[in-house]
This record gives structure tokens, sequence and C-alpha cells, in this order.
């Protein structure tokens, strides 16, 4: 069976999840042993509560699950034999540049290293490492438990055989792998992401409509189609095709676009306005914000629950 290595932060500790839920043996590392016993715990925790509300993924139980998941804080020891190490440290350049610098070190020829950053090239992780052919960005989404997505983003010098296995495993343990064909800035989930929080940090901050509101154009409208198809299948699914749509559409879309104000600062009266109304609807108080949180995550669970269901339907 094939071993697996990761960092046991809050993404570290569910990537071990979907991991054990795919069958694989996890190792996790850490620097403390404080942080490893916590997340251990907290996997444990997690993994019962699923299974309890028949939301645990993959074919094996709760307790099997958990026996595939040890923990280590040699780093030496956590590597040996592994054959794919996702790592989950800080967003911090020097620091993950530091242990890749590490792992370079220790890892053989066959090991893949793939990172879990959200926004640091690869080209500013790995440049210069004598392993940078087996080296790749591995971005999840959060909670990846129950957000599959993942986008896999190469190295110029990363071997294609290094994607072509990172995105076999990731289907294998049931997540939704997408591949860069070349590196940029925020990749692709984070640019379209800002690209509509840009829009309505604009909207709001013109007066056109409340925040509230704004959100709810998103959760009760676009969102309802993007869980299923996205912006590209909805413009052929809007018209008679593609062609169709560019051809009724095109002038409307062009005019629209071309009132589109500059990039905003996120800052200033604006920042306290959608502070405001957020934080009236759900003040910023842990307690208030975890329980949302799992509301968050519920929500997900089900909806991707029906997702499946749709699919062998
Ligand atoms: P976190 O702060 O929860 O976890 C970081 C972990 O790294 C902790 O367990 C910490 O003990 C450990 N650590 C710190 N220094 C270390 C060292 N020198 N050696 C070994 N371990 C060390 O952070 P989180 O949120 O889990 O983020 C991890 C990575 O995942 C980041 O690159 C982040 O950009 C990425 N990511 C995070 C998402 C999120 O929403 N939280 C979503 C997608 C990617």
């Amino acid at each position: 069976v094939d071993i697996y290595f990761l960092f046991s932060g809050l993404i570290g500790r569910s990537w071990a999840m979907v991991f054990a839920a795919g069958g694989f043996k996890v190792k996790l590392y850490d620097i403390a042993q404080q942080q490893l016993t916590s997340a251990l715990e907290n996997i444990r925790k997690q993994m019962k509560e699923l299974e309890e509300s028949g939301f645990l993924k993959g074919a094996l139980t709760a307790e099997q699950q958990l026996a595939l998941i040890s923990i280590c804080t040699d780093l030496k020891a956590a590597v040996e034999g592994a054959t794919f190490i996702q790592e989950c440290t800080p967003e911090n350049l020097e620091l993950k540049r530091k242990i890749f610098g590490q792992l370079d070190l220790i890892v053989g020829d066959n090991v893949i290293l793939s990172s879990s950053t959200s926004c640091l090239l690869p080209s500013k992780l790995f440049t210069g490492l004598k392993h940078v052919k087996q080296c790749i960005v591995s971005h999840p989404v959060n909670p990846p438990y129950f957000v599959p997505l993942v986008e896999i983003v190469p190295h110029p010098e990363t071997d294609p055989s290094t994607t072509e296995r990172t995105y076999a495993l990731m289907k294998k343990i049931g997540q939704s792998p997408v591949k860069l064909n070349r590196e940029i800035e925020g990749f692709v989930l984070n640019r379209l992401q800002y690209a509509v929080i840009s829009e309505s940090w604009r909207l709001v901050g013109e007066g056109v409509i409340s925040p509230t509101d704004l959100d709810l154009v998103m959760s009760d409208g676009l969102g309802m189609r993007y869980a299923f198809i996205g912006p590209l299948e909805t413009m052929h699914l809007n018209a008679e095709g593609i062609s169709n749509y560019c051809e009724r559409y095109r002038e409307g879309m062009r005019h629209v676009l071309n009132t589109f104000g500059p990039v905003p600062e996120f800052s200033g009266e604006i920042e306290q306005k959608v502070n405001q109304a957020m934080s009236e609807k759900i003040p910023v108080v842990p307690k208030i914000l975890d329980a949302r949180r799992k509301w968050r995550d519920e929500c997900l669970t089900g909806l991707a629950k029906m997702k499946t269901q749709m699919k062998s339907e």
C-alpha cells in the first residue's frame, strides 16, 4: 500500500481524512507532538460524527480509516517509503522553501512532492530543487472533504508523468482534479473568485444593492446553476449553443463589461459598510462563526450527496 505524508493543520487534517477515505495509509508529520495528538483527536471526532450522520466517505468504517493514519515527528522517518507527499505548512514562501529544501535532500527519485499552497507560484516554490521534476502544486478548496476540486499546477520543469500521476491519484481518492497548463497568479479558482468579489464590491460601493442582497444574487441565483454547470456550459445552454449565444449577446456583454470600474482598494468606507452588514448578520464571535461554518459544511455535504445521486441517475 502506498504511504502518504502530510502536515497536520486545518488543511493537513482534511487531506488526511480524504486519503484515508480512499483507503490509503497516511502519515502525519508536524513539528510539535501536541499538534499531532490534537490533530488525531480532531480527526477521530470528525470521522465518528460523519459516520453517525451517514456522511463518512469511502468504503471503510471510521475505525478502519483511523487505523490507516499514524503520526510522526521525525521528518526523515516520516518520508521513508512515501510515494506522495502533500505539504500543508502555513502560507509562507520562506518556510515552504525551507521544507522543500529539506525534503529535496532526503527523498528518492520516485516520490511526488506536492504543495497545498493557495497562491504561491510553483516557480517560486520549487526552482533550484534537485527533484524539481517531481514537484507540483495540488491546491485544494476549503474544506476539501466536502468540496472536491483540486487545482494541479506544474512548475515549468515538472515532468508530465508527475502531473499525470497526481491527477490519477486525486481521481482515485474521489477528488475532482483540474490541470493548469502553466502557472498563473491566483491559479484559476481565485482568479474567478476575485472577479466576482471585485464586481460585488463595486456594486455595493456604488450603492446599487445592499451587501446582503448582493450575496443572495449568488446563493439563490447564479450559484444554484454553478453547483452543476460552469459559465461556459451556461452560455451553451442559454442559447442554441455557444456560437448562437455569442451572436445574440456579444454586443450586450461587451457593453456591460465596458462599464466595469477599476480594481477596488478593499478598504475605507466600503469596507466599513460591508463589514457592518456582515457582522449584523453573523457577529464576529468565534462561537457564532464556527456554528455558521458547521452549517455551511452540512449544506455542502448535502449538496455533494445530491450531486452524486444526480450523476448516477
Ligand atoms: P494551519 O496554520 O492550520 O496549519 C499549518 C500547520 O503547519 C500546523 O499544523 C503547524 O503546526 C505546521 N507547521 C508550522 N511550521 C512548521 C514547520 N516548520 N514544519 C512542519 N510543520 C509546521 O494552515 P492551513 O490553513 O492548514 O494552511 C496550510 C496550507 O494550505 C497553506 O499553504 C494554505 O495556503 C493552504 N490552503 C489553505 C486553505 C484554507 O482555506 N485554510 C485552502 C486551500 C489551501
